[in-house]
């Protein structure tokens, strides 16, 4: 066997390793960095490379690739969405993504994403929290307990300083299932049995729920002058959460209009239906909260800048640490040109 130069090793970080360094700096630490980082990244948004994801849909599910690059690196994501994987044992979203060096065009990062988009995720949920919910909100309703739940959850107590969540999901177990994992995290867990329930007296409202259909999680009567709304789970042409007329009673925030407009909430609307992008809230150009009364909506789908922030953040905190392999991922023969003798050396 022959033994691969340095040049043809690439960090790997592999879910044991992801879940080793997020306990290693500690949870909510990541959430706060990670949202740090992306706010930084929405700050320089024009320098990036933008592209609505390629998506391909079966009857089942979404298959999608989200490219993007600052010139500098470039980074891609590979995503599922599968609502009714979790019936048959399987995660509804797994990932895994790349970095690459711009100059050379070699990756620089190979890693799993399936964990790092749930917390990538919910720090962009909570960063943007930060700019647009009501002053002093203490308690967020968390409508559907699944997968990314929990990340939300703590997202917002670390960086928004939530100290309550009111949990729903159509099935009870997995509101169980959540306030078992938030139980001993600094927050008042309150378990609901109904979404009307879960949203009372909530100044913040997050939806992430599963479903490859238009359903309808929040009617327009359930949702109170001056709330938050991040709504996750609508991220999909045919997959929404809200009844249209919430979305014409709030001032809508998206990462990048011309996917959102084909996958979110916004879906539901006409194609010229102002929209705040919200880059240009933390750029300080654009007012994000106008008023105490304002419904504000976050209609998020997830946008590749954020998992390019991610994958940085991987690639800085993974230096120096045990958290990652070597994989022998490119091909390096001494002359550049001998590919194929490399190949035929292997023989002998
Ligand atoms: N916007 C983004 O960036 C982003 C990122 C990741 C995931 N997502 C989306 O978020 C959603 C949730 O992802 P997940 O990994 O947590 O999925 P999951 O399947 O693990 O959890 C979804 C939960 O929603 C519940 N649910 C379904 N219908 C409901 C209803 N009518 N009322 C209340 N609860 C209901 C299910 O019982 C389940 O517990 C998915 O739709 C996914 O595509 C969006």
């Amino acid at each position: 066997m022959l033994t691969p130069s340095d040049k043809a090793l690439v960090p790997f970080v592999s879910v044991d390793n992801m879940m080793g360094l997020v306990h290693h700096i500690g949870i909510e630490k990541v959430l706060v960095d990670l949202a740090a980082d992306i706010e930084a990244d929405f700050k320089r948004w024009p320098l990036f490379d933008k592209t609505p994801r390629v998506a391909s849909h079966s009857d089942v599910g979404v298959i999608e690739l989200m490219p993007t690059s600052d010139g500098e690196m470039y980074g891609f994501k590979y995503v599922n969405g599968h609502p009714k994987n979790t019936k048959e044992g399987l995660q509804t979203v797994t990932a895994f993504g790349l970095l690459a060096d711009v100059q050379s065009g070699y990756p620089v990062l190979l890693s799993e994403m399936t964990l790092l988009t749930a917390l990538r995720t919910a720090a962009t949920s909570a960063l943007v929290g930060k700019y647009l919910a009501p002053k002093g909100a203490k308690t967020m309703a968390m409508i559907g307990n699944g997968a990314q739940s929990e990340f939300q959850c703590l997202a917002f107590k670390a960086v928004c300083g939530i100290d309550t969540v009111r949990l729903y999901d159509i099935d009870a177990e997995a509101t169980k299932k959540a306030a078992r994992n938030l139980a001993n995290k600094g927050l008042t867990v309150v378990p609901c049995s109904t979404a009307q329930e879960a949203i009372n007296g909530a100044e913040i409202i997050t939806t992430c729920t599963a479903d490859k259909q238009c359903a309808t999680i929040l009617t327009d009567n359930m949702v109170g002058a001056g709330v938050h709304i991040n709504a996750i789970g609508g991220d999909c042409p045919g997959k929404t959460e809200l009844h249209g007329d919430i979305l014409k009673r709030s001032d809508i925030f998206v990462e990048f209009p011309p996917q959102t407009r084909v996958e979110g909430e916004i879906q539901q609307l006409a194609d010229d239906h102002p929209v705040t992008e919200l880059w240009q809230v933390m750029t300080g150009d654009v007012v994000g909260r106008k008023s105490d009364s304002q419904i504000t909506l976050f209609d998020s789908v997830g946008f590749a800048i954020e998992d390019f922030s991610a994958l940085r953040y991987v690639l800085k905190n993974i230096r120096g640490t045990a958290f990652f392999d070597d994989l022998d991922m490119l091909a390096d023969p001494d002359d550049p040109r001998d590919l194929f003798g490399m190949l035929e050396r292997r023989l002998g």
